[in-house]
């Protein structure tokens, strides 16, 4: 997660692995070799490894997610039955247009490598590349062109219909990770309960929320939050949403005012002692399903 008040007047690059950058609050402005990339909530983007960059404030602070992916590059996922197209459409795919800039004055770049830091002095801007062609590129996407897909008949589909961008793995159908969002939609299905199913499983699920409310927790989980749940971590809606849910008519409704996101990993994801430390650190997260009614009786049919 990343917060700020200032752009950076450094350059950066990381050759771990590719950044994708989900804003929550703030506009950015990526500047990158190949050009300029503004983004704002509700948008995302992604720096290829290696590729240069700097990122300029458009707001007074900014604050969002960032993935840091070292696997495959994320693509858009396989389709399958869905077809020639559907979910994040590559039309809605935008790269920069070349800029440079000409400034011959010190500018420290620093490079992430094997998790640690490593910095040099330039003489000059590395934003001087005047022309590029190719397809290693950094991109943006708004979410909101997102085209969402959901059952018309019954039961809840598993959350990868809602995949972005999916970093394969070298084992067929479990993503090293995928980029999964929540977005505005209708919601139909009948003799069904709604909201996301309780499971545990074998991804880890970090979840954020760019805007609004997520629609399995009614309370506890605000813009700019995060939740965790690794690898048989069991979890679904919380008991208000549960009961709500248990007792609402089936009638179609739509989810308004929400984007909530996940980076979905096969990955265990480990906090850091700083994250663990940190006074917003929801420690009885789990009351959140205390007493939760029975629904089933054996001698009901
Ligand atoms: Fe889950």
């Amino acid at each position: 997660m990343y917060t700020a008040n200032a752009s950076m007047q450094r350059a950066f690059f990381n050759a771990d692995g590719e950044w994708l950058i989900v804003p929550q609050q703030g506009r950015l402005r990526l500047v990158t070799e190949l050009g300029l990339l503004d983004i704002e909530p509700q948008e995302i983007a992604v720096v290829p490894r290696g590729m240069k960059f700097s990122v300029h404030l458009l707001d007074d602070d900014a604050r969002g997610y960032v993935c840091e992916n070292h696997g495959c590059a994320l693509r858009l996922p396989d389709l399958g039955p869905i077809g020639s197209n559907g979910l994040a459409n590559p039309r809605d795919f935008m790269a920069p247009v070349a800029w440079f800039e000409e400034r011959d004055e010190p500018m420290e770049l620093v490079q992430k490598f094997l998790g640690e830091l490593w910095a040099t002095q330039l003489d000059h801007s590395p934003f001087d590349v005047v022309g590029w062609h190719g397809n290693n590129v950094p991109y943006k996407y708004d979410l909101r062109r997102f085209n969402t897909l959901g059952t018309v008949s019954f039961d809840h589909p598993d959350p990868s219909i809602f995949t972005v961008l999916t970093s394969p793995s070298a084992i067929h159908g479990q993503a090293n990770v995928d980029f999964v969002i929540f977005p505005p939609r209708w919601m139909v299905a009948e003799n069904t309960f709604r909201p996301p199913w309780f499971h545990r499983n074998l991804m880890n699920e970090f979840m954020g929320l760019i805007e609004g409310a997520y629609d399995a927790k009614a309370e506890g989980f605000m813009p700019g939050g995060v939740s965790l749940h690794n690898c048989m971590s069991a979890h679904g809606p919380d008991n208000v949403t549960a009961e709500k849910a248990t007792a609402a008519e089936l009638k179609p409704h739509k989810i308004e005012n929400t984007m909530a996101f996940m980076f979905e990993t096969g990955k265990v994801l480990r906090p850091s002692r700083h994250a663990l430390d940190c006074p917003q650190l929801q420690t009885d997260y789990d009351a959140c399903w205390n007493g939760m009614a029975k629904t089933f009786h054996k001698e009901l049919p």
